[in-house]
């Protein structure tokens, strides 16, 4: 659950959800006006907080949602949320009927959960229940694969309630440079589709693309993309056209507290960083239970000021430091931007990303409920209702 509102510890992620509509709007002049656009909320929105994208969203135009649980799923229909919302995540335990009465489009991949699709439908009463088939086309995750696709819809024909009305396939390598592997997850994906055309079965919705495959794959878009990173303002690799996108969140703390230090001083844990100079060394309030992530410890700068300064030493569970040494007038309670612009300078999840050797995805998926998250545009009440997912 996002944390939503003002702390009063000054550590926030402030979400601009103007740039999150800007970014669909530039999705959309990239891919053309046909595919549906499935705008992809699980993990919390990528931490930018599910409820609130998906109420600014669905009143702009997208198809419907994309979601990794059936928890996520039941949070925006508690929120409101009308359009489609797809379980792309598969992990139904014994809870089919939770989809059911929550009116969920599930992504299906396991013969059992169709015939547990099936027997959940029935005690609900529905009289049609309706389902996308995942096909495993090379992902080796989830789905079913091209060998076995053709008796996994028969088995879905026995049910008369059941209604397959979209076939799915995920890439696995659509931002990798060799185009090679997702030409190849293509060609399977279109066997199957023609497979079940010929089967007579004709799903309304044929999906692949991710964000990657959507702005790079004109053939993956079929009629529905399912878009997540570009949303919220981050490009999938260097190997995808770039579009013009705005980050939509900004990171950001303040120092709480300065100490002037000599040469040959150990900072934090360990040790691991010497000062080799008489140097001014600032705390702040974040530390990796916030998901800025042990692993920036030495290697991350931030901006202070409009310049950047270095993080020097084990980021602690609650707090790290940086050297402001070369930081003219710096005092405590100074803004301290962790990820975002300030000035002329941006520090992007990319570049975050490639400080702690992981992909903008998870600097973003980590920043953990325990940083309020706030909507400048918002007005308080709406603020409220954001967070509010029970
Ligand atoms: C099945 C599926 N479709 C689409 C997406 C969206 O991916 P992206 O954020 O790269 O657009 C994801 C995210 O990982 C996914 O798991």
């Amino acid at each position: 659950m996002t944390n939503v509102g003002p702390g009063i510890r000054p550590t926030l992620a402030r979400i601009d959800l103007r740039a999150v509509t800007h970014n669909l709007k530039q999705v959309r002049a990239a891919i053309g006006p046909r595919p549906g656009i499935v705008a992809v909320v699980k993990a919390d929105a990528y931490g930018h907080g599910a409820v609130a994208v998906a109420r600014i969203l669905e009143g702009a135009g997208v198809w419907g949602f994309g979601v990794a649980t059936v928890e996520e799923g039941v949070q925006l229909r508690r929120a409101g949320i009308r359009l489609p919302v797809l379980v792309m995540g598969a992990a139904f335990g014994d809870d089919h009927r939770t989809v059911i009465a929550h009116d969920l489009l599930p992504m299906v991949g396991d013969p059992g959960d169709i015939d547990r699709f099936a027997a959940a439908a029935r005690a609900e009463g529905c009289s049609r229940f309706t389902l996308h088939v995942k096909i495993d086309t090379g992902m080796t995750r989830l789905g079913v694969s091209e060998a076995l696709f053709e008796e996994f819809v028969r088995r879905c024909a026995q049910y008369s309630w059941l209604r397959v009305d979209g076939l799915a396939t995920h890439f696995y390598a659509a931002e990798e440079q060799d185009a090679q592997p997702t030409l190849d997850q293509l060609a399977a994906f279109l066997r199957c589709v023609e497979c079940a055309r010929k089967m007579g079965a004709v799903p309304q919705w044929v999906h692949a693309a991710n964000s990657a495959a959507s702005l790079r794959f004109a053939a993956s878009r079929f009629d529905l993309v399912r878009v997540g990173i570009l949303l919220y303002g981050a490009q999938p690799s260097r190997h995808v056209p770039a579009i013009d996108l705005k980050p939509a969140l900004s990171w950001e703390t303040r120092i709480n507290a300065i100490r002037e230090v000599p040469a040959g001083t150990k900072v934090s844990y360990g040790g691991s960083f010497v000062t080799s100079r008489v140097s001014c060394i600032a705390t702040l309030p974040v530390g990796y239970a916030d998901g800025y992530a042990r692993a920036l410890s030495n290697r991350a700068q931030v901006l202070v000021r409009g310049q950047r300064a270095a993080v020097i030493g084990q980021i602690c569970m609650d707090l790290s430091m940086i050297d402001v040494t070369e930081i003219d007038g710096v005092e405590v309670g100074d803004r301290v931007t962790l990820l975002g612009g300030e000035g002329d300078d941006v520090i992007t999840p990319v570049e975050l990303g490639r400080w702690s050797e992981t992909i903008p995805y998870e600097v973003l998926a980590r920043i953990s409920w325990r940083v309020p998250r706030e909507y400048p545009e918002l007005e308080p009440g709406e603020v409220a209702l954001a967070g509010c997912v029970q």
